[in-house]
């Protein structure tokens, strides 16, 4: 039984600046996930940066989808770097030797990995290592693309960039059912992250709700009784402090894509509470195909179609007008 609790500072250290209003010196990194392939994270995170770019804004997008990267495909370039280098280097790890210019000004990129070596799998440290440095970056706005599925390395890289993470589902109940579990191990992981004790990771296994997880935390006797509200407490902070941002891709209209998204913003409060923001949408459209193979985002390929408008403004909602 735990009476006095030990606490990860890393986490803590998050969750109290994701609490203050102090004002920015380093770049705001956004991660993309969302649990389901397919939906268009990629393709959201590519044209979404370049939108920002090009209204003067210094963007990076990293390419951490470990398992099958794909950006350089999306944006028609082909370079000779890849994350492997920096995950590989010895010593201290140097993400300039890694990260390339793109045809875009104001775009530069962090190729993913070659999915030939070891580097599907990092260790923890490594991941870090590589959000201390893309904290370090001369820029504006970091945008990291993400694996499909809720595999710990995207979990940790969707827990150690900035709380506002981006969720992007598509009006299908597997999609937002997906986002959610998504969201709920994403959750989860940062609670035993915080805790770090073997009895709270066990307990969370046998639970499917935050509620569940809480109710179980009050009759078990992981902590001792005198304190199991003080960390009921903290644990509902932790769930607050995380507050995902929606985006509903592939939508045939603005109703459908508002369904989507209370759905999944109901089950996130109700279950996990997790309070998402609804950001906006993207419609379907034919023309996106066409510019993936083309290796041109759409938002320069077709810049006056819907997807392209609704593009724009998801970047104002961004803060990057
Ligand atoms: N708004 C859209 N309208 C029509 N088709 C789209 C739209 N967005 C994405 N697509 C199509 O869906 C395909 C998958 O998109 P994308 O690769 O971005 O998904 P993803 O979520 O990143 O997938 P993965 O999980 O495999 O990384 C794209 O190749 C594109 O053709
Ligand atoms: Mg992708």
């Amino acid at each position: 039984m735990q009476g006095c609790i030990q606490r990860n500072s890393e986490i803590l250290g998050v969750y109290l600046c994701s609490q203050q209003n102090v004002p920015r010196k380093t770049p705001e990194i956004v991660a993309v996930g969302g649990g389901k392939g397919g939906v268009g994270k990629s393709c959201f995170a590519v044209n979404t940066a370049v939108e920002i770019a090009r209204k003067g804004y210094r963007v990076v997008l990293v390419d951490a989808d470990l398992s099958c990267s794909n950006i350089e495909t999306f944006l028609g370039t082909r370079s000779s770097r890849c994350l492997d280098d920096f995950f590989y280097q010895k010593g201290g790890k140097n993400l300039g030797a890694v990260i390339c210019e793109t045809p875009y000004e104001n775009l530069r990129l962090v190729p993913g990995t070659t999915g030939l070596l070891d580097v599907a799998n990092p260790k923890y440290q490594q991941k870090l290592a590589l959000i201390r440095e893309l904290r370090q970056l001369e820029a504006d706005l970091v945008i990291v693309d993400l694996d499909a599925g809720a595999h710990l390395n995207t979990l940790d890289f969707f827990l150690l960039t900035d709380t506002n993470g981006i969720l992007v589902i598509t009006p299908e109940k597997t999609s937002i059912d997906n986002a959610f579990k998504f969201l709920r191990a994403a959750l989860f992981r940062r609670i035993e992250r915080f805790y770090q004790s073997p009895d709270v990771a066990q307990l969370l296994k046998r639970n499917e709700t935050l509620s569940d997880f809480l109710d179980a935390i009050q009759v078990s006797d992981v902590f001792e009784p005198e304190i199991r509200d003080q960390v009921c407490g903290e644990m509902t902070a932790l769930a607050q402090s995380l507050r995902p941002k929606i985006v509903v891709n592939k939508a045939h209209n603005a109703y459908e894509a508002q369904i989507a998204s209370n759905i999944l913003a109901k089950y996130a409060r109700q279950y996990l509470r997790i309070e998402p923001v609804n950001l906006g949408f993207i419609y379907f459209d034919n023309c996106v195909s066409e510019s993936v193979n083309a290796g041109t985002p759409f938002v320069v390929s077709h810049p006056t179609q819907k997807v392209s408008t609704c593009v724009a403004d998801l970047a104002n909602r961004l803060g990057y007008v």
